[in-house]
């Protein structure tokens, strides 16, 4: 037996900052795909994800929240692996960049780099923030001011270790422009590092630091720790055993097959990682893909508008795993931007989910179950109206290897659901229900059904890297076995067996209701209404309102009631005469303030003494928790006019 070609694929090691998000989900869930698919097609996959845990931002959120820098991400880490597992990520290695292995193979690099002279020791240059103990790049600087406290910054240096990056620009150059290797992918970003990066030059990199720290210590320089990129980007080759002894994969996995990323990060995987690897005398890379972001409203930043809950839990509770996977490969072009949407998930969802596939599944194994009491008879009646949508079904395989292959997800997808829909025409143009009218037919009314049977067949094998929830469900209605949902057999025509037998199951994807879900969503994104301290009263009719006499009144007079801290002593005019009145609101109110303002006041209640003073009606005012205020009017209403 011919051993497995090895594949390797990896994502972004996350910085666990603050808990995963949707947009983390994009890069995961397309390496997952595409790990899925490999390993269908026979590839020894080993699929890479895991967690960059070092550096300045996490040792002080581990401070402000009490806790030290690796109990800190420990529980982040936790939520990464708890929504991976939720989302099905068929990951084979989970790297911890602070991992016993990881750190050591970290140091013997740096060192390896500093013996060959490819790491030199100079000073660090920037502006420093001494509260904060940070050091920032001019471009960092919210308006020349530290962008955490805001305050000012000077100009300082360290001493710290520089990578000669600027020397491997020509190499970098010629890497980028090798057509036959189509190192970085889209395209654009190549023009993107040569235009903005190699062009202008290349400057060494600063790959350590003594001004925090939570990080690698540089093991031959007491005080310095190794800074960032060298720790990151090393996670490729040390997860798979680089000189270190807790695996022994690296012979057979590097160099790796691709990385994935979003854009930002681009220009370190294609400039510093090769540099390095160069450098350190290692094979690169194959392929370097950035895509684009998921942005949402706002400027990037998460919405509060309508519905747009993005938690990926959530998401995934109420419509499907599955469905959120279908959902963010199908509609982010490789390469380009997409802005969020509940709304258009839905959308997708209901059309190509609910409609499309969900209904050809349901529609096939029903008429069946009901022509042929769910065994399709062995003798049909092939014709060649079939061929248009069997042919449609032949091209899909290479097609889908070959987008999917390159994280042209969005156009895999779309010819997918093309052929589906093509079969759903397919059974419009053949009507069925005609046919059952007609024993003499019952065999071409078999063929239709057996063709749309083995259509939803090869199109869910294809799907099953996206979907990998939901396509063994559609295998067990349609009656295939495992020998007919390899990816091999995506490629046969009629593979199902002659007298295949189905099986009606739930339905797969029940229509959103999408006003509804929006609503809800929305609803759960609103902060809990924190109700009023005084509970509701009783409701009472009209005539105990009109009883009560409320009134605009001027304040003609107001003072302190002597030995009391509440009360004040006001004399009102209430648009018939001078009234006195007391109230409780010394707290809120100097005397002077009121004097002269147009007050609101119930002015036939009964008298009452309070510290022996009468006091004739009650000055209206409104309190929520400790702000208090009296009911007022502008100058222009009269004494006495009446409150409604
Ligand atoms: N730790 C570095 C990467 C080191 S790799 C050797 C890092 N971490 S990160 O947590 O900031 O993750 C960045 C990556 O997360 C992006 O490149 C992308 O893969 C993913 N995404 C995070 N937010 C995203 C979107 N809004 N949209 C798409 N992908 C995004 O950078």
């Amino acid at each position: 037996m011919s051993e497995k070609t090895p594949f390797y694929i990896t994502t972004p090691i996350y910085y666990p900052s603050g808990n995963p998000h949707i947009g983390h989900c994009y890069s995961t869930i397309a390496c997952d795909c595409v790990a899925r698919m490999k390993r269908m097609q026979g590839f020894d996959v080993m699929f890479l994800t895991g967690t960059d845990e070092h550096g300045q931002k996490i040792e002080k959120k581990a401070a402000e929240e009490g806790m030290t820098p690796k109990e800190y991400v420990d529980g982040i880490v936790a939520n990464f692996k708890k929504l991976w597992s939720t989302l099905g990520i068929s990951y084979d290695r989970y790297i911890r960049t602070t991992d016993d292995y990881h750190i050591e193979s970290v140091q013997k690099i740096f060192k390896k780099l500093y013996d060959t002279g490819y790491i030199y020791k100079s000073a660090y240059k920037g502006k420093y923030c001494t509260p904060c103990e940070s050091f920032w790049t001019e471009s960092q600087l919210v308006d020349g001011k530290c962008p955490d406290c805001g305050r000012e910054v000077t100009d300082a240096s360290e001493e710290a270790y520089f990578f000669k990056l600027s020397q491997f620009a020509p190499k970098l150059k010629e890497l980028l422009l090798d057509e036959q290797k189509d190192f970085l992918n889209p395209k654009s970003r190549v023009n993107e590092m040569i235009n903005n990066f190699i062009e202008p030059g290349l400057q060494d990199l600063c790959v350590s630091r003594t001004s925090f720290k939570w990080g690698i210590p540089v093991d031959f320089d007491e005080g310095h720790i190794v800074y960032v990129w060298i720790d990151a980007l090393s996670n490729y080759i040390t997860a798979l055993g680089y000189l270190n002894d807790r695996y022994n994969d690296y012979d057979k996995y590097w160099p790796a097959d691709m990385h994935v990323m979003a854009k930002e990060i681009v220009r370190f995987h294609s400039l510093i990682w090769p540099a390095i690897l160069m450098a350190l005398g290692e094979p690169l890379p194959k392929k370097v893909y950035g895509h684009g972001w998921i942005t949402f409203g706002d400027g990037g930043k998460m919405s509060k508008s309508k519905g747009n809950v993005v938690d990926p839990f959530i998401l995934s509770e109420r419509y499907g795993v599955d469905s959120l996977r279908y959902h963010l490969l199908r509609e982010m072009v490789f390469g380009s931007d997409c802005p969020y949407s509940n709304e258009q998930m839905f959308n997708r969802y209901n059309s190509d989910l609910a409609n499309d596939l969900g209904n050809l599944v349901s529609r096939t194994v029903a008429m069946i179950e009901k022509y042929f009491g769910g065994t399709l008879p062995v003798d049909k009646d092939f014709n060649d109206s079939d061929e248009e949508l069997l042919s449609m079904t032949d091209e899909l395989p290479a097609f889908v290897d070959e987008t999917f292959s390159s994280l042209r997800f969005s156009e895999g997808l779309e010819k997918i659901f093309r052929t589906i829909a093509r079969a759903n025409k397919y059974i419009d143009e053949n009507e069925p229900w005609i046919l059952a009218k007609d024993e003499a037919k019952k065999g071409r009314l078999a063929a239709v059904l057996y063709n749309l049977l083995d259509t939803v067949r090869r199109c869910a094998i294809l799907l099953s890297p996206v979907m990998p929830h939901i396509c063994p469900e559609i295998f067990e209605q349609i009656g295939a076995d495992e020998s007919v949902t390899t990816w091999e057999a995506s490629k046969t025509r009629h593979a199902l067996k002659a007298d295949v037998t189905v099986k009606k199951g739930r339905v797969l994807f029940p229509r959103i209701d999408i006003e509804k879900e929006l609503e809800e969503l929305d609803a759960m994104s609103r902060p809990a209404r924190e109700l009023p301290s005084e509970p509701m009263k009783e409701i009472t009719n009209f005539d105990n309102f009109a009883a009560l006499d409320l009134r605009a009144v001027k304040v003609l007079s107001c003072e302190k009631v002597p030995k009391s801290d509440k009360l004040l002593k006001f004399i009102v005019d209430d648009g018939f005469g001078e009234r006195q009145v007391l109230s409780g609101i010394a707290k809120y109110y100097e005397p002077e303030q009121l004097v002269g303002k147009t007050l609101g006041m119930i002015i036939n209640l009964a008298p009452r003494k309070m510290m022996g003073l009468e006091s004739n009606g009650m000055i209206m005012s409104v309190r929520d928790g400790d702000k208090f205020r009296v009911v007022e009017f502008g100058d222009d209403i009269k004494a006495g006019a009446d409150i409604s």
